[in-house]
């Protein structure tokens, strides 16, 4: 693991126009962080959701069409399960088992603890792996219903969005269903503003990279040096995450045996969250033989959970 992180890490700050990959923003500090950043007002995407859940419940299961068979929840990217519990709750009562996949053990098992002790009848069934592994692995034996939740699609570009969802639809039998949510394009200051919020969580959460390369690979960096600086282009609709260097400096870091110069103004690109509208979504859906079943929006349509089956 720490080998794939230098090495990304590594690739990352030589190039041309310097990354670093979105998904080393979530060790347990940055998990942390981003609860904070998932309770914050402005980061309205988290409640838009929750509000789905919590007022289209019926209609929800309705549509997952199980008519009291046996099924699985499988949930991709479950998090600390603050999204999903709402909509636990909502199907006690149906007859299903709950199995997130996540590669970390240790995810799962505080997920396990978290759930059950506010579910005590849940049936959860953790699994370990890469998700199109155990996806794969499920195979025919039950109906599903595959979770996406929160708009994680949208920090993946484009092209692997699409190779993402066609692994997802490849590994689906012709009952099972997949729920996909989707941050929707809006008032461009709405989007920025839980982009950049007032009280600093999603500066904190952008800078944690540093830390981690200082905690794990024995950077230096100076963390003060650096500015979180998040961008929306409105006719993209994407939001980008940069951290940008405030002077001229030399970084270390010990673990890649490297040094790294930056000049003032230089930017690393940090993250890209994808916002969406139906015609997006509509293509998406063609382009990986996919069929909507139906959307639920929450009240102010900031938000979408699509309900997708096989074509
Ligand atoms: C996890 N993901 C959907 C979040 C987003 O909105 O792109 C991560 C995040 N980055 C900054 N704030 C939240």
């Amino acid at each position: 693991m720490i080998r794939t992180f230098a090495k990304d890490v590594e690739e990352g700050l030589s190039a041309k126009n310097k990354s670093l990959p979105s998904r080393y923003f979530y060790d347990e500090a940055g998990d942390r962080l981003f609860v904070e950043i998932m309770k914050m007002p402005e980061y309205y995407l988290t409640d838009c959701e929750l509000e789905i859940f919590n007022y289209q419940t019926k209609s929800l299961i309705d549509s997952f069409g199980m008519n009291g068979e046996h099924f699985r929840v499988v949930e991709l990217g479950a998090g600390d399960g603050l999204k999903v519990i709402h909509l636990l709750r909502s199907l006690n009562g149906c007859n299903f088992t709950y199995a997130p996949i996540d590669i970390s053990q240790n995810a799962l098992t505080h997920l396990k603890n978290r759930l059950l002790s506010e579910i005590p009848s849940l049936d959860f069934d953790g699994k370990q792996g890469e998700y199109f592994d155990v996806l794969d692995a499920l195979g025919e034996v039950e109906k599903k219903v595959i979770l996406f939740l929160g708009s994680n699609i949208g920090n993946l570009t484009d092209s692997r969005a699409h190779n993402f969802m066609l692994k997802i639809s490849q590994s689906m039998n012709v009952h099972d269903k997949l729920l996909i949510g989707f941050d929707l394009k809006k008032d461009p200051d709405i989007i920025e503003l839980a982009y950049d919020d007032p009280h600093g969580f999603t500066r904190e959460f952008n800078l944690n990279l540093l830390r981690r390369i200082n905690r794990e690979l024995e950077g230096d960096f100076e963390v003060e040096k650096f500015a979180h600086v998040p961008e929306y282009d409105p006719n993209k609709g994407i939001a980008l995450s940069y951290l940008e260097s405030l002077e001229e400096q030399v970084v270390e870091i010990k673990a890649i045996g490297k040094s790294f110069e930056f000049y003032r103004g230089e930017r690393i690109h940090t993250e890209i969250s994808r916002k969406y509208d139906l015609r997006i979504i509509n293509k998406i859906a063609k382009d990986t033989r996919l069929r909507i079943v139906k959307k639920f929006y929450d009240s102010r349509r900031y938000f979408v959970d699509v309900l997708f089956e096989k074509e």
